[in-house]
């Protein structure tokens, strides 16, 4: 009678897991936050631009999300959980500048940029952490820091002179 194979659960040293998750799960969680927020000033946004900044928002929140899904997806890959409940994101992503109710798009989008620049720190300090760890990981870290900033840009480009 043969004995069942055990497979492991992760391809990786726990070591290297036990990073990846460290650095990328604070990311996870501005991500998650971010879609939530971003949403609120989808629907509040007010004044110059209305459509443009009212679609771009939208955009942003899709962008985050996938964001979120794929170093999440990383964390659990290495064989790790993550706790993205939505009141572990409410305790530790952070306070959002998007205020409650409407506001005009420049304060709105001047907010979002604020909580993408939260998100942009975690995430190089993901990119710098995980160098000389596990150089997957590392690539989800700047495949997201790329959309971030670029994402970035568009919001800007709404309030540069
Ligand atoms: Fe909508």
């Amino acid at each position: 009678m043969s004995k069942a194979q055990t497979v492991p659960t992760t391809a990786v040293d726990p070591t290297v897991a036990a990073a990846a998750a460290q650095f990328l799960s604070p990311v996870v969680l501005g991500l998650e936050a971010l879609t939530v927020n971003g949403k609120q000033a989808h629907w509040h946004v007010r004044g110059a631009n209305f459509v443009g900044v009212h679609e771009l928002l939208d955009t942003i929140v899709a962008h985050a999300g996938d964001f979120a899904d794929t170093a999440a997806e990383r964390i659990v890959a290495l064989g790790l959980p993550i706790d993205s409940r939505i009141g572990t994101v409410a305790e530790k992503a952070g306070a959002t500048a998007v205020p409650a109710g409407f506001a005009q798009s420049d304060e709105l989008v001047r907010a979002i940029i604020s909580d993408i620049d939260a998100i942009i720190a975690d995430v190089k300090a993901a990119v710098d952490g995980l160098d000389a760890v596990d150089l997957t990981s590392q690539d989800v870290a700047i495949e997201i820091q790329r959309g971030l900033e670029k994402d970035r840009w568009f919001l800007v480009s709404h309030i540069a002179a």
